[in-house]
């Protein structure tokens, strides 16, 4: 009998395609390839998705400034995002769509025409900002205020950064047009609401009862429920995005993130039909055994925690609401907030054209705002690389593969008995397997990641211990021991980094030329072996680079 697998959907933030990936970006993405990988390695069925949010006011912004369709812009960066994701990070997506397809929005007007169906979205007639001088009614987005709740000065009529809640561009105190500055008018507008209010006492329940979600998720989404929800328009006066799929609302759409977020379930759909078996995606959507992460940014919480699951309840109860939901703090750029505007990013492509991608997806982890805020500097990347990654890790594999290479041509054999010092560093290595597998499927990546590290550690105790540069001189065999079991944990090390430097363990893999370990999550069988080509794993990055780094930020 072959038992199921359990399957696990992962669901990785939208980014807006109107300009290209920075850190911050990546921040609050990498952990969901590092679960995807480490769930397919543990003989999970995994379904990883993701896209390009294609539309809402970050794009129509970009493309007015520009002066061109909307289209053009998202299009460009949809394409750069899917080469930076999949060719530049090597995200292991299962795919890779965007928001402006058929299926897409097929996916949407379903789910918004019944939910209009059922009553759990209704029409209103509002009064929306609009601005006289401008002569349109501005987006959310495009009215700025004091914040109703917390007074934070330059709140968005979306959403206000400081304290986190969602807002109506009408409760802003002393409201301003973002294009000119003018107090707008209130006009009347009919629009769709979606019956938020109803789901109060459902999502309340159910989120106090939820475990395994970032401690910062559940406590704000807990707090807006406290403050009571509110129904929220969910379409909005402009031409672009997914239009509304009855007459008579030609000049409306609906809103951004009623219909991003369905991206989930439409990336699933394709995804399915890419397989050549249509309804597929039901099986990590309807069936008990699956567990569903979501992985994104803070300011992206409430829209996974409240809007999507409320969305999801009302539209198929048989669909599965999150159960893990990730979301990392803030990232910041040698101290501050970077900024398109201004000039203050590190953009991925450019990144990746000086520097390797393991050494960041590394850098992110150990240094990255898993559960605080956190500040990217090119010094400290600079000395993570050339002490953690290239002193350390780099270090020990070098040092024993080459040592193998060079005095045993032959191979070196498992030892027939083992002392206590092999035994030990082989039951650090068995265990590290569950200490860092638990880690990474509770999301909390940085514990797996140091408990690999510090695996290396052990490691460049142990040889630097036995020294078998010197115990050569007067036993061959206790040389050969202490490597063998070196050479096992190096083994062990291929399979344990996979998940986080995929890469780099393909790399370590590659220097056995017999025996290259499995893509299974588990202790693999020791085996007698032969050492191939030694490759280093990485490249020095000199203090030039750093400065030329920090030079290019300061122009
Ligand atoms: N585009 C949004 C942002 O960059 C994220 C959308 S996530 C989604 O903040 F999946 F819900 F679309
Ligand atoms: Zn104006």
């Amino acid at each position: 009998m072959t038992k199921e697998k359990q399957k696990f959907f992962i669901g990785n933030a939208w980014p807006y395609a109107n300009g290209s990936l920075h850190l911050g970006h990546l921040a609050g993405l990498i952990g969901g390839d590092v679960l995807a990988r480490y769930f397919r390695m543990s003989e999970g069925d995994v379904l990883f998705v993701s896209g390009s949010d294609c539309h809402g006011t970050p794009i129509t912004v970009e493309a007015d400034k520009l002066g061109v369709h909307p289209s053009e812009i998202a299009e460009k960066y949809h394409k750069e995002f899917a080469d930076t994701l999949i060719n530049g990070l090597n995200f292991s997506y299962d795919i890779y769509t965007k928001t402006t397809t058929e299926n897409h929005t097929k996916t949407v007007q379903d789910i918004f025409l019944k939910l209009y169906n059922s009553g759990m979205i209704y029409k209103k007639e509002v009064e929306l900002a609009y601005c006289e001088k401008d002569k349109r009614f501005l987006p959310d987005r495009y009215v700025e205020g004091e914040c109703p709740i917390c007074h934070f000065a330059n709140a968005r009529g979306d959403q206000c950064d400081n304290c986190g809640n969602i807002l109506d561009a009408k409760d802003l105190v002393k409201p301003r047009c973002k294009l000119c500055g003018t107090a707008p008018i209130w006009k009347p507008s009919e629009h769709f609401f979606l019956k938020l209010s109803a789901f109060e006492k459902e999502l309340s329940e159910w989120i106090n009862e939820s475990a395994g979600w970032r401690v910062n998720a559940k406590n704000s989404s807990l707090k807006i429920l406290e403050q009571g929800l509110i129904d929220r328009a969910v379409t909005r006066d402009t031409e672009w995005g997914v239009e509304i799929p009855m007459p008579g609302y030609e000049s409306k759409r609906i809103y951004v993130w009623f219909e991003a977020v369905c991206g989930y379930l439409s990336a699933s759909k394709e995804w399915a039909k890419n397989q050549g078996k249509e309804n597929i995606w039901e099986e990590f959507w309807k069936a008990d055994d699956t567990r569903h992460y979501y992985v994104h940014g803070k300011d992206n919480i409430i829209f996974h925690t409240i809007i999507w699951p409320a969305m999801l309840i009302a539209y198929d109860k048989n669909l599965r609401l999150p159960d893990c939901i990730v979301s990392s703090e803030y990232l910041t750029l040698e101290g501050k907030q970077f900024s398109k505007s201004r000039h203050w990013a590190v953009w991925i492509p450019d990144f990746l054209k000086k520097f390797d991608a393991d050494t960041l997806r590394y850098h992110m982890i150990m240094a990255g705002p898993e559960t605080a805020d956190a500040d990217f500097s090119w010094e400290e990347y600079q000395k993570r690389v050339n002490s953690e990654l290239i002193g350390t890790f780099g270090n020990f594999v070098n040092r024993v593969l080459a040592f193998i290479k060079n005095n045993f041509p032959e191979g070196v054999r498992m030892p027939k008995k083992i002392n206590k010092e092999q035994r030990e560093f082989l039951d650090r290595a068995r265990k590290c397997f569950d200490l860092a597998g638990e880690a990474i499927a509770q999301a909390r990546f940085r514990e797996g990641l140091r408990e690999i590290f510090a695996l290396v550690e052990h490691g460049n105790r142990y040889i630097n211990s036995a020294a078998p540069w010197t115990a050569i001189k007067t036993s061959r065999e206790q040389a050969e021991n202490d490597l063998a079991v070196a050479g096992q944990v190096i083994r062990c090390l291929a399979i344990l980094f996979r998940p986080y430097l995929p890469k780099t363990a393909e790399n370590i893999g590659k220097m056995f030329a017999k025996a290259a370990p499995k893509d299974l999550w588990q202790y693999p069988e020791p085996v007698d072996f032969l050492v191939g080509d030694i490759v280093p794993l990485y490249r020095k990055i000199e203090n030039e680079e750093i400065n030329e780094q920090i030079g290019l930020l300061r122009k």
